[in-house]
């Protein structure tokens, strides 16, 4: 692989002011943690189930604050003491300045078309780089793994965004440590707006940041302090670290005050591992929404759903009408119970030799099983189970709008036919559970930083075929540098399948661009993808990974070549 270009930037005069700010910040009033609501009736204010904390909602500054960059931006990865809304605790995140204004982990909007520079300069006691997930650029500008830079180094990123609107967002890659970098803060949104998408806000009288609302959903573990937790045992970096609560734009038992009108959310999953089954609740029952876009951005056209799966890495954007609420009423966005398929603790009971076998293991004849029992494991750590009911995001009306907008049965000129498939004959990913190693394989294998298993031509459509373990558990698997379209699913579980929309058993989800799709155990999904488009220039080296974080960096991920 050719030698990462690095720089050494910042003079220590630099990292002190950066370090003054960071610490000032600490000291500013929190605004984020005001009670929320502040009008709650008298007798709940006993309940702790009932306290709410205001949802942050990005602004002109500070942690996800909305920024417009109008130059080349820096992007400093450091530790920022009192940044989590959620406890106050220290967390990970870019640091970022433009006009007079301080921003961590800021939310980036983009107008397509428009050259993004930026300079990640490297705060961290290790190796780290940027990955822009879903946004088009060439390997070198993806944050491959080989171009992780040290401490005190920093990595510079010039590239035209080429992609339609969507929502797309950025998190660390560097190999082994993606996992925990994420789930201590770093990561955040990159929306890039279009002509196409500002004629549906325009028409939804959407504002970004009021009634537009990038959330991202990520479980975290506490200390008695407050202070995250990322300490996975043997069986989480097996199966995945699961957090005790689940956090919205990084605040506990989060509440949005709302008026009655059309809201546009755009949901990232940015847990490490954990699967939602996410749907709104109102009085108990589901209340139905409108799916408008995914991973790439709009659908051709909107989709009534109840509810929705959203795997690691994954987005939906939805619409939510609220005009058939009165102030005081509320809904809740929630999990919804599901089986998780944690499948992989019988993988180990397939290499017993009969039913005698699993008897004896069973009473712990001397027998060592090859995988842990995963559903015992998850349960024990005090983690919020992955597949039971909870309250996400409680969302109250509290004013009245006149509002008389209809949401358009046309969103954006996508095609969602099913692609045409190429005559070849699919590749073929098995992700499976290698038994002697206990680590998760894709065709049975695991990372080397210097394999290109996989080889593709860029004038020819692929058509892959990923084929979940029946003992496994699910895999949300991941290609950089390339959408691809879901060609279809088979084999799919029940609580999959019932939720199919077309013959091919593709969910509403699955039926615009995709960077990220959920594969269940036994169930396979073909999925094409044209690797003439974008034309990147020379040979390039992708990832495909499984983003269940944990699975990454154990290894789960090939490099692509792209010839
Ligand atoms: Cu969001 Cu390679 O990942
Ligand atoms: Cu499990
Ligand atoms: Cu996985």
């Amino acid at each position: 692989m050719p030698k990462p270009s690095r720089s050494l930037t910042h003079t220590r005069r630099e990292f002190l002011s950066l370090a003054a700010k960071a610490s000032a910040l600490a000291l500013l009033p929190q605004p984020l943690l005001a009670l929320w609501p502040s009008s709650a009736p008298a007798q709940h204010a006993g309940h702790a189930e009932n306290a709410r904390q205001a949802l942050p909602l990005p602004g002109t500054e500070g942690l996800y604050g909305l920024m417009r960059p109008k130059g080349p931006i820096t992007l400093t990865a450091a530790a920022v003491p009192g940044l989590l809304p959620a406890t106050g605790a220290q967390m990970l995140a870019y640091g970022a300045a433009q006009d007079g204004r301080a921003y961590q982990n800021p939310i980036l909007v983009l107008q397509k078309g428009q050259e993004f520079r930026a300079r990640l300069v490297n705060r961290l006691a290790e190796p780290t780089i940027i990955h822009w997930h879903g946004v088009d650029g060439d390997w070198r500008q993806a944050g491959h793994p080989s171009y992780a830079v040290g401490p005190g180094e920093a990595y510079d990123y010039a590239f035209p965004v080429t992609n339609r609107a969507g929502t797309y967002w950025y998190h660390p890659h560097p190999h082994g440590l993606t996992a925990k970098q994420a789930y201590l803060g770093l990561a955040s949104f990159f929306i890039v707006r279009d002509a196409e998408e500002e004629a549906l806000s325009r028409e939804l009288d959407l504002t970004l940041g009021v009634t537009d609302l990038p959330i991202v959903l990520a479980d975290k573990r506490f200390d008695a302090q407050g202070a995250l937790v990322y300490a996975p045992s043997k069986d989480d970096l097996s199966m995945g670290y699961l957090g005790s609560e689940v956090l919205a734009n990084g605040q506990r038992q989060p509440g949005l005050s709302a008026a009655t009108r059309i809201y546009r959310l755009r949901l990232l999953n940015g847990c490490t591992a954990r699967i939602f089954n996410l749907r709104f609740l109102r009085d108990g029952r589901p209340m139905s929404f409108a799916l408008i876009g995914n991973d790439g951005g709009l659908l051709d056209a909107p989709r009534t759903l109840e509810a929705v799966f959203l795997a690691p890495g994954e987005r939906v954007e939805l619409l939510l009408d609220l005009r058939g609420l009165k102030p005081g009423e509320e809904v809740t966005l929630s999990n919804a119970a599901f089986d998780s398929m944690h499948r992989e603790d019988m993988a180990g009971m397939a290499g017993m030799e009969n039913m005698e076998g699993m008897a004896g293991m069973s009473h712990g004849a001397g027998h060592t099983a090859p995988a842990p029992a995963g559903h015992d494991a998850h349960a024990a750590a005090g983690s919020l189970e992955e597949g039971t009911a909870y309250d996400i995001l409680r969302i109250r009306v509290e004013r009245e709008e006149a509002y008389d907008r209809t949401i358009p049965a046309r969103l954006s000129s996508l095609s969602t036919a099913v692609p045409a498939l190429p005559r070849t004959p699919p590749r073929r990913f098995e992700l499976a559970l290698d038994r002697h190693r206990n680590l998760w394989t894709i065709a049975g294998l695991t990372y080397d930083m210097n394999a290109a298993p996989v080889v593709v031509e860029r004038r020819a459509p692929e058509l892959w075929e990923f084929a979940g373990a029946k003992n496994g558990m699910p895999h949300p698997m991941h290609l950089h540098g390339y959408f691809f379209r879901v060609a279809a699913r088979r084999g799919s579980p029940g609580q999959v399948a019932e939720r199919a929309v077309d013959a091919s058993g593709r969910l509403a989800t699955d039926l615009g661009l995709k960077d990220t799709v959920l594969v269940w155990p036994g169930e396979n999904v073909t999925v094409v993808t044209d690797f003439s488009q974008p034309a990147y220039k020379g040979e390039q080296t992708f990832l495909l990974h499984c983003h269940n974080l944990e699975h990454e960096d154990q290894g789960m991920m090939l490099n692509v070549r792209v010839k």
